[in-house]
């Protein structure tokens, strides 16, 4: 079941995409200008990881333009998974994208087995993951490679 709440914004698409994706640059390019790249963090550091076996949801504006993504880590068939890298493009946020992303990934884990999704917030999205029913768990923790504090957040997948 979707989430309550706003439908899909007016002209965007979602798209489902691995790494072999023509554009996947480009996504790489969002997520690295938008969550990294502030933060001081090199583009040939850790800040990545391998994209073999991930899945991306993309929303694409209505001139085609990459505007979000989100990833949700390998694990067809287990019952947790991780999302990481979960980033809208400045201009577009505040229209209901980044739930859209997060609702299209929690589909893509539902569909292969999963019943739980958790994820590692930086405290400036707490609310975000909150408004899509996602808790927070143990304590307050610091990221090695941003320098910036997080929280363990987790849902149970209805
Ligand atoms: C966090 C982020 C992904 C949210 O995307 P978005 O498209 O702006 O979010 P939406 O418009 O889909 O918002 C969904 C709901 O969450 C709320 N919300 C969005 N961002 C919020 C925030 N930072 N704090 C509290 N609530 C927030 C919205 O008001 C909306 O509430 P509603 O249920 O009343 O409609 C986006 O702001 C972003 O890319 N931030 C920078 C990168 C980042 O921090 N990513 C998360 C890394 S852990």
């Amino acid at each position: 079941m979707a989430e309550p709440g706003v439908g899909r914004p007016p002209g965007v698409e979602l798209l489902a995409v691995d790494h072999e994706w023509a554009r996947f640059g480009e996504v790489l390019d969002l997520s690295y200008a938008e969550l990294y790249c502030p933060f001081g963090v090199v583009r040939d550091a850790e800040w990545y990881h391998p994209a073999h076996g991930s899945e991306f949801a993309v929303a694409l504006d209505e001139r085609g333009r990459i505007v979000g993504t989100a990833r949700l880590l390998p694990g067809a068939g287990d019952p947790e998974r991780q999302v990481r890298q979960v980033v809208v493009a400045p201009a577009a946020r505040g229209l209901g994208v980044g739930r859209l992303l997060m609702q299209a990934l929690e589909g893509t884990a539902r569909t292969e087995g999963a019943v739980e999704l958790w994820l590692h917030a930086r405290e400036s999205a707490i609310g975000f993951y909150e408004r899509l029913g996602y808790a927070c768990e143990g304590d307050r923790f610091v990221s090695p490679l941003t320098g910036i504090p997080h929280r363990t957040m987790r849902k149970r997948l209805g």
